[in-house]
């Protein structure tokens, strides 16, 4: 197990730079399934769900080669199908390799990926639209296979727009017989960004980032070089902690449209923002006011920012309304917020945050990722030390945040126990 220890009440001061998107990466390493050849990613963050993936695709036979931010993938030796449940219960995002393996072997054997600490997170949607494609799903003893003689194209309605369903549905759909129309398909830019690199393997896929997808069925895919998008949650991240602390810091690689959300809410609550080209410049020098947030799939306010900003607002001038929409069970660090001295109260989805004059430093736990990362947040607002532990979480989604916010003046020491 590793912890932080941070020493608050540092503003943090400086420039950081943003990583290559873990969402994006991670179906588009999946999405290289598909291909019977090689191609080149770069921009890719070192992250463990990424070192996950590049573990499943070996596992399924693919040759992987990861130095610093470049990954070459050779998918010619990959034939094993069967998904190990090790694999899969290790990470979530390991369910999108069952798209591109259908669509490319027309069978596919994964385990159920369960549930997780922010809900149970089932995959019906993705199911059903595979299902209209002409694949026979059977579900038994955690496990989910799939058939299929031929994919046709279809026309498919998701429920609600699902990151996960719409990715594992386009994959499906790039190597089906005719044309697929996915509607109500989720918009996120790491959707975008999945079509622009199938488009540069030969694919055909239009529409991304509206909510009608429309995938034509190709017989092959070329290797090609691809980079990520920036990872819009690091940055917004590193925005809330730059307001949080008071402090004044340049946000570099960002693509500043895809924080709208996230910059529009600082500006409520009293952040000087200032967008220029791919940076972003955060600054803050008084207490925030409150404001409220819903969360809701994009262009709305994104969940995966629900704790931070939190932590945000447990230091505001009155009392903010944060309502969860997405996940059933995303409020785990309310608790850990609350030994902290923070002052929240949950009725439902709803959680009520009254502005506390300031935190104090407290043994708690990043019980996910984003909980983790908001609590660093809160940690280094807060006055005295803080423990945090079980920061693996955070390690899945930002690379090294202890180094990247010690640059910037912060006090956090990583400890092996
Ligand atoms: N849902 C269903 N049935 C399905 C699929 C989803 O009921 O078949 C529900 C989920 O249980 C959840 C909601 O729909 O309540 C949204 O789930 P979605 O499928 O959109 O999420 P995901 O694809 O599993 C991705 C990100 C998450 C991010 C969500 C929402 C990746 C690898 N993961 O998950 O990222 O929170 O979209 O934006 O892209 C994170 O990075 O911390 C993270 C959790």
């Amino acid at each position: 197990m590793q912890r932080f220890m941070i020493t608050g009440g540092n503003r943090l001061s400086g420039t950081v730079k943003v990583s290559g998107s873990k969402n994006a990466t991670l179906p588009i390493m999946a999405a290289s399934l598909l291909l019977d050849g090689k191609c080149t990613i770069r921009g890719v963050p070192r992250l463990r769900d990424v070192a996950v993936m590049r573990e499943l695709l070996i596992y399924l036979g693919a040759s992987v080669v990861w130095e610093k931010d470049v990954m070459h993938i050779d998918t010619q030796g990959v034939g094993y199908q069967d998904v190990s449940e090790e694999l899969m219960r290790r990470m979530r995002a390991s369910n999108l390799v069952l798209g591109p393996l259908i669509s490319r072997y027309k069978y596919a054997r994964i385990s159920y990926p369960g549930g997780c600490d922010i809900g149970s997170r089932p995959m019906n949607f993705h199911l059903k639209g595979l299902q209209t494609m002409g694949v026979s799903i059977k579900e038994k003893f955690g496990y989910i296979t799939a058939e299929a003689k031929k994919l046709k194209g279809s026309e498919i309605y998701l429920d609600m727009p699902s990151v996960g369903a719409t990715e594992n549905l386009i994959m499906a759909a790039v190597l089906a017989k005719g044309t697929t129309v996915i509607r109500n398909a989720a918009r996120e830019p790491e959707i975008v960004d999945l079509q622009n690199f199938l488009n540069c393997l030969g694919a055909q896929v239009k529409g991304a980032g509206t909510d009608t997808i429309k995938i034509t069925g190709v017989n092959g895919l070329n290797g090609a070089e691809y980079t990520v998008i920036p990872d819009r949650i690091e940055a917004g991240t590193h925005m809330v902690a730059a307001a949080i602390t008071r402090g004044d810091v340049l946000v570099t690689n960002v693509i500043p449209e895809h924080l709208e959300p996230v910059i529009n809410k600082l500006r409520e609550a009293g952040v000087y923002v200032e967008v220029k080209d791919d940076q972003v410049r955060v600054a803050m020098d008084k207490k925030p006011l409150a404001v409220d947030i819903k969360t809701m799939p994009y262009p709305g306010f994104p969940t995966d920012m629900q704790p931070q900003f939190m932590a945000f607002m447990t230091l505001a001038e009155g009392t903010s309304v944060i309502s969860e929409t997405i996940f059933e069970n995303r409020y785990k660090h309310v608790m850990e917020f609350r030994r902290m001295g923070a002052d929240i109260r949950l009725e439902g989805h709803t959680a009520v945050v009254r502005g506390v004059p300031g935190l104090s430093g407290a043994c708690v736990e990043a019980t996910d990722l984003r909980a983790g990362a908001a609590l660093v947040l809160a940690a280094m607002a807060g006055e005295n030390g803080t423990v945090l532990d079980q920061v693996e979480h955070i390690d899945r989604g930002y690379e090294r945040l202890e180094n990247k916010y010690n640059a910037l003046g912060a006090r956090i020491i990583r400890v092996h126990s």
